[in-house]
């Protein structure tokens, strides 16, 4: 009885300190798209719980509110991290996929912002007018970013489209990266190529829980595909390579990968090869340089794409494309809101996600081996990253087991499984997890006008 007092009383002065603090709001002010969709995100707390920078209220120091306002923030950008979106919007370009992905999600169920935050904060509800002028800015976004995927005009605002058939990259370069790919003098003894834990005849993985390099030593994290890496936002499992130019430099300098030495080794040693240093020199006049190996190597990649999976297909309009249980598979994917997290063109790759949001999938795990399980906080060097992974791309996923960053998981089912257990609190019936797993499947897309395939 006593406590329920207790209760009651503070919610009366939660909600007071509330009324108080809010001044009646204005309308929606004039102005471009993106200037009235930062309006409804400011004024509704999105920005104070899910950017990293976001100072906390003045309330934050009343006892009471401010814990729970302060927990808030720091669980809510655990969960979504907004990132640069505040930029974006001032400056007009483009949101990334996956966060439009998520703010659409969210408003559109009025999920967020978490009913404890409007309690105190009256005018942070997102009214009926503000909940469209966030859904319309979310589909102009879209339209911009997927304008020449060729998705027809019926799938032109699903959260996933098309990659292009084909990127525009120097074929004289991207043909000298081919043989640099598979050139075994980047590494120390020539006994490593970037083929060897990345085979083009296997999905662009090794198949192994952790890669194996130079002298046979093992790696602490699994291999992801270079197949359309092209698409992900930045590389590596934690991020710390912006381009897949800047990526390429780092194994053939990795004292457990391929232990290259130093760049002017691996050049000598590339030398020998009389053939390629002529070839290499018309295009590069300056030679085997870090810069132009790499350079060679990253328009190689660009052509590692791999366009008209049955998806792609079904998107542009081949409505034959799908089975009856893909389609229903893809339809549980947006339902279980996996397509949050894996969206845009390439089902993934533009953000960095706890792992375990919903239950604890480390402690779940236990201790698998020598796994680096640090994630993001390796490369920005901030506590709130731990154990924040880049989200993999789905495209080919069904060629690129083992799954996870740990390697920890052999069958596609039991990722999908896991996914739903640990990122969405959800039960997936065998039906279900079978369905999204062919949907998963339909994703496998070709090179060079034949479907990839394991060899
Ligand atoms: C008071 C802080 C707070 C405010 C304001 C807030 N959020 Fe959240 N948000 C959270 C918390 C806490 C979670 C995690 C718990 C949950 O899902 O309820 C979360 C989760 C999320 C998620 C992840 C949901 C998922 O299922 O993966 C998204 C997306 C999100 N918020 C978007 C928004 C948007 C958009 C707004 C503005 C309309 C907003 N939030 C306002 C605290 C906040
Ligand atoms: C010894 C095995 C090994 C070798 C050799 C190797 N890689 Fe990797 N590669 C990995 C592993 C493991 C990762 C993940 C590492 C991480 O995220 O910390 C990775 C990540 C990548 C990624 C990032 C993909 C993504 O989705 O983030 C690309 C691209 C890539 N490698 C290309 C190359 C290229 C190009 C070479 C040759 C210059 C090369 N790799 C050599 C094992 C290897
Ligand atoms: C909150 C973001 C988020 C959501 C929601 C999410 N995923 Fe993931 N997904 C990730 C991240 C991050 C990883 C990598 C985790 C790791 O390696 O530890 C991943 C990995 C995967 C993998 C393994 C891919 C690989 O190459 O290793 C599959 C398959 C997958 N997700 C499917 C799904 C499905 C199906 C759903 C819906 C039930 C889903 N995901 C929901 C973020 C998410």
């Amino acid at each position: 009885m006593k406590k329920s007092l207790i209760v009651l009383i503070l919610l009366c002065v939660a909600w007071t300190t509330g009324y108080f603090i809010e001044s009646s709001r204005s309308s929606i002010p004039d102005g471009t798209m993106q200037q009235k969709a930062l309006y409804v995100l400011d004024n509704a707390g999105c920005v104070l719980c899910h950017t990293k920078n976001a100072e906390p209220p003045f309330y934050a120091h009343i006892p009471i509110i401010g814990t729970l306002i302060k927990h808030d923030m720091s669980e809510g950008l655990k969960h979504f991290d907004m990132g640069g979106i505040v930029n974006d919007l001032k400056k007009g370009i483009p949101t990334n996929e996956t966060i439009l992905a998520k703010i659409e999600s969210t408003v559109s169920d009025a999920s967020m912002p978490p009913f404890q935050f409007r309690f105190v904060h009256w005018s942070a509800t997102i009214s009926a007018p503000e909940r469209q002028v966030i859904l319309d800015w979310v589909k102009s976004e879209r339209k911009r970013l997927n304008a020449n995927s060729g998705v027809v005009e019926k799938f032109a605002n699903e959260p996933v489209w098309p990659i292009p058939s084909k990127l525009d990259v120097d074929a004289r370069k991207a043909e000298l990266g081919s043989i640099l790919y598979h050139h075994t003098a980047l590494s120390g003894d020539n006994t490593v190529s970037c083929a060897t834990c990345h085979p083009l005849d296997k999905g662009g993985v090794d198949g192994l829980q952790t890669s194996t390099g130079i002298r046979k030593q093992k790696g602490d994290i699994n291999a992801p595909t270079v197949y359309n890496a092209t698409f992900n936002t930045r590389q590596f499992w934690d991020g710390r390579a912006g381009t897949l130019e800047e990526q390429a430099g780092m194994p053939p300098l990795n004292p457990v990968e391929m232990d290259g030495v130093s760049w002017e080794k691996i050049a000598k040693r590339l030398a020998k090869d009389t053939e390629l240093k002529k070839e290499f020199e018309k295009v590069y006049p300056d030679g085997f340089t870090e810069k132009n190996i790499t350079d060679a190597i990253g328009a190689f990649e660009r052509t590692l794409i791999t366009p008209d999976s049955p998806f792609d297909k079904y998107l542009k309009g081949d409505s034959s494309a799908l089975t009856e249980d893909q389609i229903k598979g893809y339809e549980l994917f947006k339902a279980a809101k996996c397509s949050t997290c894996h969206s845009g063109q390439n089902l993934g790759g533009q953000t960095f996600e706890y792992m375990g949001l919903k239950k604890s999938y480390f402690n779940d795990r236990g201790n698998v081996g020598k796994i680096n399980d640090k994630g993001l906080l390796s490369f920005t060097q901030d506590d709130r990253d731990l154990h924040k992974f880049k989200t993999p791309t789905l495209r080919n996923v069904a060629l690129t087991a083992p799954y996870f960053h740990d390697g920890s998981t052999a069958s596609l089912k039991q990722a999908v499984d896991i996914m739903a257990k640990y990122q969405r609190d959800k039960k997936l019936s065998d039906k279900e997890i079978e369905q999204i797993v062919k949907f998963l499947e339909s994703l496998t897309g070709t090179i060079d006008g034949k479907p990839l395939q394991k060899n």
